[in-house]
C-alpha cells in the first residue's frame, strides 16, 4: 500500500511537471506573436484563416439564397440574406489586408450596396425580379474579386438546388 501511495505521488508530480513545461511553451509562443509588428500578426492570421473561410461561407449562403429566392420562399431567403450580411459585417470590421489590398474597405465599396439592395427587395411581398437582383449581387462579388487581384474567382448563379434541404416550403 505504501508502495502504491508513493507511485501515485510520483505520478502526480510528473504530471504537474509536464503541465508546467507545456504552459511555459504556450506562454513563449504567445510572447512571440505579441512581438510581431501588429500589422504582420493581424495580416497573417486574418488573411490565411479568416478571409478564405469567410468567402467560402459567403458562397455557401449565396447559393442557398438563390434556391430560396427562386422558389419564392421569402422567409428562408431573408434568413440567408441575414447570414451573408453578418459575414459582410465581419469582413468590414475585421480590418483585413490581403496582399496589400484593404479588403474591408473593398467589401464596403463593392459588396455592401448590392447586398443592401437585395435586403430591401426581400422585404417586398413576393420575389418577382429576384433573379436580376441576384445576378447584380454576384456581379458585385466578382467586381470585388477583380479589384482585389482575384479576377480568376468568378461566381455565377447555381444551376441546381442544394441537396438535403427543402426550399420553398414557406410560401
Ligand atoms: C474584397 C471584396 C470581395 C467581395 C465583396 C467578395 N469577395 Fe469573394 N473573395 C475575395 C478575395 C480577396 C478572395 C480570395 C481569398 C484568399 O486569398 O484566400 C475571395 C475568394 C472567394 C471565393 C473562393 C474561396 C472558396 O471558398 O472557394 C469564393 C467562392 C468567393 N470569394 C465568393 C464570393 C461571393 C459569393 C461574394 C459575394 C456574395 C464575394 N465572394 C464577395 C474578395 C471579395
Amino acid at each position: 500500500m505504501k508502495h502504491f501511495t508513493t507511485s501515485l505521488v510520483l505520478f502526480a508530480l510528473a504530471g504537474i511537471g509536464l503541465l508546467y513545461v507545456k504552459m511555459n511553451d504556450l506562454e513563449k509562443r504567445s510572447q512571440q506573436v505579441d512581438e510581431l509588428p501588429p500589422g504582420v500578426a493581424q495580416e497573417h492570421m486574418e488573411e490565411e484563416v479568416e478571409l478564405a473561410v469567410m468567402m467560402g461561407r459567403l458562397h455557401h449562403f449565396a447559393m442557398k439564397l438563390h434556391a430560396a429566392g427562386s422558389a419564392n420562399d421569402l422567409e428562408l431567403a431573408r434568413f440567408y440574406h441575414h447570414e451573408m450580411h453578418e459575414v459582410f459585417e465581419g469582413l468590414e470590421d475585421g480590418r483585413i489586408m490581403d496582399e496589400g489590398k484593404d479588403i474591408s474597405a473593398l467589401v464596403a465599396q463593392y459588396g455592401r450596396p448590392s447586398l443592401d439592395a437585395m435586403g430591401a427587395h426581400l422585404q417586398e411581398e413576393d420575389s418577382a425580379g429576384f433573379s436580376a437582383m441576384y445576378d447584380g449581387l454576384l456581379q458585385s462579388c466578382n467586381a470585388c474579386h477583380a479589384a482585389s487581384d482575384h479576377a480568376f474567382i468568378r461566381v455565377v448563379a447555381p444551376v441546381r438546388v442544394p441537396n438535403g434541404q427543402v426550399f420553398g416550403s414557406h410560401r
